[in-house]
C-alpha cells in the first residue's frame, strides 16, 4: 500500500494543511524566501502531519487545531532536518542538497533558527497552549537525543539501552507528540491521549531502525548512503554485530569507525562486518517487535477508516524505501 493510499481518508484536510504551512514560512527577507521555495518544491514524506490528522479522526473530529498542530510540527521537522544536515555534515536530502550544502552552515542553523520560531508562534498566536507545550518538549528531547548521540559517537562505547534511548529522544519522542496532539486536538480523554502517545512512540521506534537500517543499503533513498557509519554514528545494526563477534574482530571494526577519514573500502568493510554477524537481521526484529507494539495500541481505538489507516501506516513505516 502507498502513502498515499493510506493518506485517502484525510487527502483534502492534507490540502488544507499545505496550504497553512506555506503560508507560515513567508517572509520578506530575499534570502529566506529563496530558502523557502526550495524546500518547499521537495515536501518529503509528511508522514508527521499525516499522523496528526488521522490521530484527531481516530479520536473524533478534525478541528482547527488539528490543523494548527499538523502544520506546527512539520515546521518543527523541517527546522530539525536543516538542523541535523549541519550536525551529521549531509549534503544532501529528499533527493537533492542539502541547504547546508547549496547555502553553507551558517545561513543553515539560521534558516532552521527561523523555522522552529515560525512554529512557536504559530501556536502563540492560535492560543494553542497545550499542543506548544507537548511540541516544546519534543523539540527538547530531540536536541538531548542528538547530543548525546554526539557524545556516544566520540567515546565509542554505546550500548543497546543508550541506543534506545537516543531513538526514543531523537525521533519517537516527535512522532508521539504528533499522535498526542492530533488526540488533544479532538478533545479526546485523558486514557485516549495516553493511547495516541504510546502508540507514536512504537512507531517512532520502528521508524528510526528502518533509517539507520537504510544507511547500510545501497538503494538511493534521497539521502547519504553510509553517512552514520562515516560519522561515528553508532547504530542498532552495528551494535548488535559488535557484540556477536570475536573480540579481534570487534577490535579491527572499532578502529575502523573511529577512523576520522575513511575511505569507501572502509565503509564497505564495516557494512560486511554487520550483515555477516546478523547485524541487520536482528535490527530488522527488534523493529518489527515495535511495529506490532504500535499495532497493539490501536487495537484499544474504535475501528473505523481512520483507525484502519494507522495500521496501515504501520505496515508502511517498516516497509518503506525512502
Ligand atoms: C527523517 O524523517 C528524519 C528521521 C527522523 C529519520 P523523514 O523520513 O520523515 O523525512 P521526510 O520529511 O520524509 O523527508
Ligand atoms: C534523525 O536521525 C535526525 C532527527 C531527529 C532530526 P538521522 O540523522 O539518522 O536522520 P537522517 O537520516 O539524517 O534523516
Ligand atoms: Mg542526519
Ligand atoms: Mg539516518
Amino acid at each position: 500500500m502507498t502513502l498515499k493510499d493510506i493518506q485517502k481518508p484525510v487527502a483534502a484536510e492534507l490540502e488544507e494543511f499545505r496550504t497553512y504551512f506555506r503560508s507560515s514560512m513567508r517572509s520578506d527577507v530575499r534570502i529566506l524566501d529563496l530558502i523557502v521555495r526550495y524546500l518547499l518544491r521537495r515536501k518529503g514524506k509528511q508522514l508527521r502531519p499525516t499522523l496528526v490528522l488521522l490521530s484527531a479522526r481516530a479520536c473524533g473530529q478534525i478541528s482547527e487545531a488539528t490543523y494548527q498542530g499538523a502544520a506546527l510540527v512539520e515546521l518543527l521537522h523541517t527546522a530539525t532536518l536543516v538542523h541535523d544536515d549541519v550536525v551529521d555534515d549531509a549534503d544532501r536530502r529528499r533527493g537533492v542538497f542539502s541547504i547546508n550544502a547549496l547555502w553553507k552552515n551558517k545561513i543553515a542553523v539560521l534558516m532552521g533558527d527561523f523555522l522552529l520560531s515560525r512554529g512557536l508562534l504559530l501556536a502563540l498566536d492560535a492560543r494553542e497552549y497545550d499542543l506548544l507545550h507537548v511540541v516544546s518538549d519534543a523539540v527538547r528531547r530531540m536536541s538531548e537525543g542528538e547530543l548525546l548521540q554526539i557524545e556516544k559517537s566520540r567515546k565509542l562505547d554505546i550500548d543497546e539501552e543508550t541506543y534506545f534511548r537516543i531513538i526514543s529522544d531523537k525521533t519517537a519522542s516527535l512522532l508521539s507528540a504528533c499522535t498526542r496532539c492530533g488526540a488533544v486536538s479532538a478533545r479526546a480523554d485523558a486514557g485516549m491521549i495516553d493511547i495516541m502517545s504510546r502508540f507514536g512512540e512504537q512507531l517512532g521506534l520502528a521508524f528510526q531502525i528502518r533509517d539507520d537500517l537504510f544507511d547500510f543499503g545501497q538503494t538511493d533513498v534521497g539521502k547519504p548512503l553510509g553517512i552514520d557509519i562515516r560519522e561515528k554514528k553508532m547504530t542498532l545494526p552495528l551494535i548488535h554485530a559488535l557484540r556477536e563477534a570475536p573480540s579481534r574482530e570487534r577490535r579491527r571494526i572499532l578502529s575502523l569507525v573511529g577512523k576520522s577519514e575513511k575511505s569507501n573500502g572502509d565503509v564497505a568493510d564495516v557494512t560486511t562486518f554487520v550483515e555477516h554477524y546478523g547485524g541487520l537481521d536482528y535490527a530488522r526484529a527488534r523493529m518489527a517487535h515495535h511495529a506490532g507494539e504500535a499495532l497493539r495500541e490501536l487495537e484499544s481505538l474504535p475501528s473505523g477508516e481512520a483507525r484502519t489507516a494507522l495500521d496501515n501506516l504501520v505496515r508502511f513505516t517498516v516497509s518503506r524505501t525512502r
